[in-house]
C-alpha cells in the first residue's frame, strides 16, 4: 500500500492543529515530522514538546525524521512524546545497529535515512534491523528544494533487493515531491511519499493529498 506523509515543515505553525486535521480528513495516513537541531543541518525546527501536543489530537501515524546529532540521546524523549516511527540518519551514527536496536526496544518502528550522496549499499547491512529506509531526494534542512533524480537508481536497487529477500521494509522518499516527481519516486519503488510544500503551499492542500493518493492507487 502506498502511504502519503505530509510534512508539517511547510504548515502554518500558528494553526498546526487545523493543518493536521486537514490532511487527516483528506485521507493521508502518516504525518511527517522534521526534527532539526542546527548542527546536523543548518536549520532549527521542533522537538518532543510539540509532538506531545500533536499526539492526542490525531490518529495519524507519527513519522519522526531526526536530523540531529547524537540522536541516541533523544530517542526516549521522542518515544515518550508519542512518535510511532523514529528515523535516524546514518551520517549521525557511530554504531547504527545499537541505535536501531534502542529504537526497537522502545517499541517504536525504526527508520534509517540516507543523504542524497549515499548509495543503497550503505543501508543494506542494516535492512534486517529496520522497518523503513528513507532516501533523501534533497539535502536535508529546508522545504521547497528541487528533487534530485540521481537518487532513483539507488531506490530501484533497494526495491529489487527487498523483492528478492522478502524483507518487510518500507521505502520512503523525502524532498521535492510534487505532481511531476511523485510518479518517478513510485515507479523507482518507493511506497511512502513525503510532501511538504506541494501540499501545504498549494491553494487546496486536501485536494493535493487526494491527488497523490489516487496516483498511488
Ligand atoms: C527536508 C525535510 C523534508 C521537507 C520536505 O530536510 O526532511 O521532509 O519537509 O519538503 P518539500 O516537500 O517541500 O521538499
Ligand atoms: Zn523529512
Amino acid at each position: 500500500m502506498t502511504i502519503i506523509a505530509p510534512s508539517i515543515l511547510s504548515a502554518d505553525f500558528a494553526r498546526l492543529g487545523r493543518d493536521i486535521e486537514l490532511v487527516e480528513q483528506a485521507g493521508a495516513q502518516w504525518l511527517h515530522l522534521d526534527i532539526m537541531d542546527g548542527h546536523f543541518v543548518p536549520n532549527l525546527t521542533i522537538g518532543p514538546a510539540v509532538i506531545e501536543s500533536i499526539r492526542p489530537g490525531t490518529k495519524l501515524f507519527l513519522d519522526t525524521h531526526l536530523m540531529i546529532k547524537n540522536p541516541a540521546d533523544y530517542l526516549e524523549a521522542f518515544a515518550r512524546a508519542g512518535a510511532d516511527l523514529i528515523c535516524v540518519h546514518l551520517e549521525t551514527l557511530d554504531n547504527p545497529r545499537a541505535v536501531l536496536r534502542q529504537i526497537k526496544s522502545l517499541r517504536k518502528k525504526a527508520g534509517l535515512a540516507l543523504n542524497p550522496d549515499k548509495k543503497f549499499a550503505a543501508v543494506e547491512p542494516y535492512l534486517n534491523e529496520i522497518d523503513l529506509v528513507l532516501f533523501m531526494s534533497v539535502w536535508p534542512g529546508f522545504a521547497g528544494q528541487k528533487f534530485r533524480p540521481d537518487i532513483l537508481p539507488e531506490v530501484k536497487k533497494c526495491r529489487e533487493h527487498l523483492a528478492k529477500t522478502g524483507l518487510p521494509v518500507d521505502i520512503e522518499i523525502d524532498g521535492g515531491i510534487n505532481r511531476e516527481t511523485a510518479p518517478q519516486a513510485l515507479s523507482a519503488g518507493a511506497n511512502i511519499l513525503v510532501a511538504g510544500s506541494a501540499i501545504y503551499r498549494s491553494a487546496d492542500p486536501a485536494a493535493e493529498v487526494q491527488y497523490y493518493l489516487n496516483l498511488a492507487a
